[in-house]
C-alpha cells in the first residue's frame, strides 16, 4: 500500500516551533515512527512551504496510485481554496491531520476549508494524529 504523508508550511520547524502547542518532537521523528510502525507501507513524505508543491503532491498520489494521503495542510487548512479544490478533484481519500486542537485556540483556526472534502480529521492528538490515520487507511478505509 502507498501512502503520501504531506505537511504544509511551517511544520519543518517541528521541535522547536512553539514547542508548548506542537510538542518536541520533529518532523523526522515522526516519519521515521510511521516506518518503524508500518514497514510494510510505501511511504511518500512530502513538506512544503509552498501551496502549489502541496497540490502538486495530491495530484502525484493520484497519478502513482496512493491508497490514501494523510495531510496537514498546516495553516493553508484555514486559506486555501485551491488546496480544497485539488482534494477534491484528485478522488483519493484524505485524512485531514491537526496536531493541536484547533477548535481551542483562535477563532482563525476553527474553519477549515479543506475538511469537507476529506474523509475525515483527526485534531489534537498530536503525532499520534498521523498514526491513527494510517491505521485508518490499513484497516480499510472505513470497512
Ligand atoms: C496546525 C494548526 C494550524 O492552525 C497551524 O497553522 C499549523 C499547524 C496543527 O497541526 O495543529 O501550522 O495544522
Amino acid at each position: 500500500m502507498k501512502l503520501f504523508v504531506l505537511n504544509g508550511p511551517n511544520l519543518n520547524l517541528l521541535g522547536t516551533r512553539e514547542p508548548e502547542t506542537y510538542g518536541t518532537a520533529t518532523l523526522a521523528d515522526m516519519q521515521d515512527a510511521l516506518c518503524a510502525l508500518f514497514p510494510d507501507i510505501d511511504f511518500r513524505f512530502v513538506q512544503s512551504n509552498h501551496e502549489g508543491d502541496l497540490i502538486d503532491a495530491l495530484h502525484e498520489a493520484a497519478s502513482e496510485g496512493a491508497s490514501g494521503v494523510v495531510c496537514n495542510p498546516g495553516a493553508f487548512t484555514h486559506t486555501s481554496v485551491a488546496l480544497r479544490d485539488a482534494v477534491a478533484a484528485v478522488g483519493v481519500p484524505v485524512i485531514e491531520v491537526h496536531l493541536s486542537n484547533v477548535h481551542a485556540r483562535e477563532s482563525f483556526r476553527h474553519r477549515s476549508l479543506t475538511a469537507a472534502v476529506t474523509a475525515g480529521q483527526i485534531v489534537g492528538l498530536g503525532m499520534k494524529g498521523y498514526e491513527l490515520a494510517v491505521r485508518y487507511f490499513l484497516d480499510g478505509a472505513g470497512a
